[in-house]
């Protein structure tokens, strides 16, 4: 419930800011955002030192860990590093979430975030397409009940 993890390699600039500050933040990629969020995955820090700036997108420091939240982005989950993992088969980094930051907009009743309302981008590896995260179809912990009274 209070972690996150991130199968990023170990070479990325992203893994060696955080390995140095020991903190992340994690914004969630909205449509409006399309553009920076896929610059951010092409271009690398390693050989581009302007990075950031080139986004166009504006940070500020968080109050909570040691790390920028991008103020652009309707959703950051702020994290300390907890872990890092590294076995010949991955390479993840954990972190403990302790500060979800999210525009108002996408906040509803006891300060739920509302999914339908932030727009997120889902990334299908198949076709290497962007989508929106859209309707909801369900209830998670319920669609599947009446499966549990099945009989064998
Ligand atoms: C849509 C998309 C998804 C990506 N997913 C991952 C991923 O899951 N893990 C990873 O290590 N790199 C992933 N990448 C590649 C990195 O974002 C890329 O190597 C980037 O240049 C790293 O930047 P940095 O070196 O500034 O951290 C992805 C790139 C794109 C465009």
């Amino acid at each position: 419930m209070d972690k996150i993890a991130l199968f990023i390699d170990a070479d990325h600039k992203t893994t060696q800011n955080i390995m140095e500050s020991k903190a992340f933040t994690v914004s969630i990629a909205d449509v409006p955002n399309m553009a920076p969020a896929d610059f951010f995955g092409i271009a690398t820090g390693n050989k581009m030192p302007d990075k950031f700036a080139r986004s166009g997108c504006t940070a500020v420091r968080s109050e909570f860990v040691n790390a920028p939240v991008i103020t652009d982005f309707p959703v950051a989950i702020e994290c300390e590093l907890a872990e890092e993992i590294n076995t010949p088969n991955m390479h993840a980094i954990v972190g403990k979430i302790v500060n979800v930051s999210a525009d108002e907009r996408v906040v509803g009743d006891k300060d739920k975030i509302l999914p339908d309302q932030v727009q997120a981008l889902i990334f299908d590896q198949y076709c290497s397409g962007y989508y929106a995260v859209g309707e909801k179809v369900g209830q998670a912990w319920n669609a599947g009940k009446d499966l549990m009274k099945a009989e064998s």
